[in-house]
């Protein structure tokens, strides 16, 4: 695992994007997992300008990481339409290969889950999935006490993931109480993961996730299992690392050895 501390989160944000501007330059057909949410921001915004400086993403294929149940498409709140927003409209991938969880509760979802699932398969594999942290350690929408082997499914909203994006949803009532999620088991699938974390609010669920035990109540420490994670962070994100001095130590080397873009 490689921790990458930034200076704030601008920085972190184009760290990110170069990251996956290089998987992209290496394999033009790649398969991007997209988390929604306030973190990744920056890094789409900062993919827009690597497309508009001449990066061809018209190979490339989305998977959306998770979905509201039941949320109209054209709720503010809505992930698709967030990602379209803030990623898609700025960059050229047919909207063909742009795939997302069924959400629609007057259908089979536990198949249209399964679908997902193969659809994923059939698209080659998540190369790089992109993915953010909740404050009680939830990734994706697996909350505290899912499986660690879990897959796309139906869940259930906690309170305090309903506390913490409430702010989304400035209409009493509109918040769903459900979502479907990719799974944990799904996730440690993709080749790569790459997660972001900023702000105060998030550094007790970064520090347990990365340095805690590997547990089901902290679901986000999955990522210590999978082979291949970068984790970016800005300083108040990382605040309270028992080993940030090393990280920093190490992000320094990795600068200093060009293995970083700063
Ligand atoms: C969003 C998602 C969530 C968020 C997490 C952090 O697709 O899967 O796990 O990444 O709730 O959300 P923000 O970035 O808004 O703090």
């Amino acid at each position: 695992m490689r921790i990458v501390i930034c200076p704030d989160e601008s920085d972190l944000s184009r760290q990110a994007a170069f990251l996956v501007a290089a998987a992209i330059g290496r394999s033009p057909r790649m398969v991007l997992g997209l988390a929604a949410g306030a973190t990744p921001i920056g890094l789409y915004h900062a993919l827009g300008r690597h497309h508009a400086d001449g990066l061809d993403f018209s190979g490339v294929a989305v998977f959306g990481l998770d979905e509201y149940f039941g949320l109209a498409a054209d709720h503010p709140a809505c992930f698709r339409g967030n990602i379209q927003r803030h990623f898609l409209n700025g960059v050229n991938i047919p909207p063909s290969r742009v795939s997302w969880p069924y959400c629609r509760p007057d259908e089979d979802i536990a198949a249209r889950c399964a679908a997902y699932e193969r659809a994923i398969a059939d698209a080659g594999g998540i190369d790089v999935q992109v993915l953010g942290i909740g404050v009680n350690g939830h990734l994706g929408f697996n909350e505290p006490g899912s499986s660690l082997g879990g897959r796309t499914r139906l869940v259930r909203l906690s309170a305090t993931t309903r506390h913490a994006n409430e702010r989304n949803f400035p209409v009493a009532g509109d918040m769903p109480e459900s979502a479907v999620t990719q799974g944990i088991g799904t996730i440690l699938e993709a080749r790569r993961l790459l997660l972001m974390a900023s702000g105060e609010s998030k550094a007790a669920a970064v520090e347990q996730a990365l340095e805690g035990p590997v547990t089901s109540m902290l679901p986000a420490s999955a990522v210590q299992l999978h082979p291949n994670v970068t984790v970016f962070l800005d300083r108040a994100a990382a605040s309270r690392l028992r080993r940030r001095e090393e990280y920093e130590a190490e992000t320094d080397m990795a600068r200093r050895l060009g293995l970083l873009n700063l």
